[in-house]
């Protein structure tokens, strides 16, 4: 019997010294809300709040409650809109400056936590926000230390309150940079399933398969280690279990809250190892279909399970096991071969697939197979493939596009 059928993280020998990050205090319940003011108040006395302004109304008011309680004064930026842009974060600065702020509270899930994270490192660096991209200046490029941010987080979700990662649009070329420091990781994530529960079943959905596949893609990552394979061990076990429970019913506070914690630890695991393929393929898919992050993820992830599994058949073993579709009984290449369809069946069980046709513009085959080269140079020009199990070529990653054109896209669109 091998290690990984015992059930025990495959632990091998790092080469060389490696740092675990995570938030400095994390808050988790119904409730929750109202700790971020006595977490906040030792870290500064006036407060940027940074949302959008479905957040500020929802939510707004709990929040500044709290913070004022606390002792802090609050001032409220809600221009914030999804998937941030360059503009977006300078006028986050600009009234973070003039309003004399010293720490910042993000409210809502990845575009505003994200946003905050990029106006704390404009107001602690200076500068322009694209200096600090990975494609400019390589990773951790933000010295820090950046003002405080808090996080009161309401999608589960992107895990951002717990990574290293901020993304951004750049408006003038259409496209997402990245920026990955640990200065950025927040100081306070608060999880409070409450706040949870207005999120619509579609978002459920994209959210949750977005964390599904953090999860594995830490997992499977040649970057993987032991402190970064526990939290994603337990974050696909609690989403297989929870996801669907959440979708199905949206006011289950325990079913909210277990997917709040399953998507935290899936941020802990990739900020803390990678993503892989899966990711890299998914950030130009959606930027050509206009897809949300989380249903670009869902609908490449199975074709590139299914071409990945024969790099590291025990993990993706696991993988099976660990959303419920194999037992310790089953042996590591027969449990491998069942990750794809496993993670299908999760899919399908929140019908993410279904979402398509309302949230994405699929063209005719030979539209989408004029931007398969493009969208497989941009794919590799990520980084990300390089920490999938099985490293894919330009023309494989052509394949894998067309493939799920074919298996995914065309089936579940007009
Ligand atoms: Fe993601």
């Amino acid at each position: 019997m091998s290690r990984s059928q015992l059930g025990d993280d495959q632990q091998t020998a790092t080469a060389e010294p490696r740092r675990f990050v995570a938030p400095d205090e994390v808050v988790v319940g119904r409730g929750a809300v109202t700790e971020i003011g006595p977490r906040m108040v030792d870290r500064g006395s006036r407060a940027l709040i940074v949302t959008t302004e479905g957040g500020r109304e929802r939510h707004g008011e709990r929040v500044r409650e709290s913070l004022k309680a606390a002792g802090l004064e609050t001032v409220v930026y809600d221009a914030v809109t999804p998937d941030p842009t360059v503009a977006t974060v300078e006028a986050g600065v600009d009234r973070y400056r003039t309003a004399d702020c010293d720490c910042l509270v993000a409210l809502g899930g990845g575009s505003p936590i994200d946003a905050a994270k990029a106006v704390a490192v404009l107001a602690g660096e200076g500068g322009a926000i694209r200096e600090y991209a990975t494609d400019r200046a390589g990773y951790e490029a933000v010295d820090g230390p950046l003002p405080p941010l808090g996080v009161v987080n309401t999608t589960a979700g992107t895990g951002s309150e717990a990574t290293r990662s901020i993304v951004v649009t750049d408006e003038a070329t259409a496209t997402k940079f990245l920026v990955v420091a640990t200065a950025v990781v927040p100081a306070v994530a608060v999880e409070d399933p409450e706040l949870v529960c207005s999120l619509p079943p579609s978002h459920t959905a994209f959210t949750g398969i977005d964390a599904v596949t953090h999860a594995v893609e830490a997992y499977v990552s040649t970057e993987a280690w032991a402190l970064s394979d526990a939290p994603a061990r337990a974050a696909i076990r609690r989403l297989a279990e929870w996801l669907p429970v959440a979708w199905t019913d949206g006011d289950n506070l325990g079913a909210r809250e277990a997917t709040l914690v399953g998507q935290l630890q899936a941020g802990q695991a990739f900020t803390n190892a990678s993503v892989a393929l899966v990711h890299g393929m998914a950030r130009p898919l959606g930027a050509r279909l206009k897809l949300p992050h989380g249903l670009a993820n869902a609908v490449l992830l199975p074709t590139v399970v299914d071409y990945s599994t024969p790099g590291a058949p025990e993990r993706y073993a696991e993988v099976t096991r660990l959303l419920g579709a194999a037992d310790r009984d089953t042996p590591d290449q027969d449990a491998a071969d069942q990750a794809a369809d496993a993670l299908t069946s999760l899919c399908e069980s929140v019908s993410v697939f279904g979402y398509l046709e309302e949230f994405g513009t699929v063209p005719d085959r030979a539209t989408f197979a004029e931007w398969t080269s493009g969208m497989a140079k941009d794919a590799l020009a990520s980084g990300s493939p390089a920490n999938n199990p099985r490293i894919p070529d330009q023309e494989t990653i052509e394949r894998l596009y067309l493939d799920v054109y074919d298996g995914v896209l065309a089936p579940h669109s007009a």
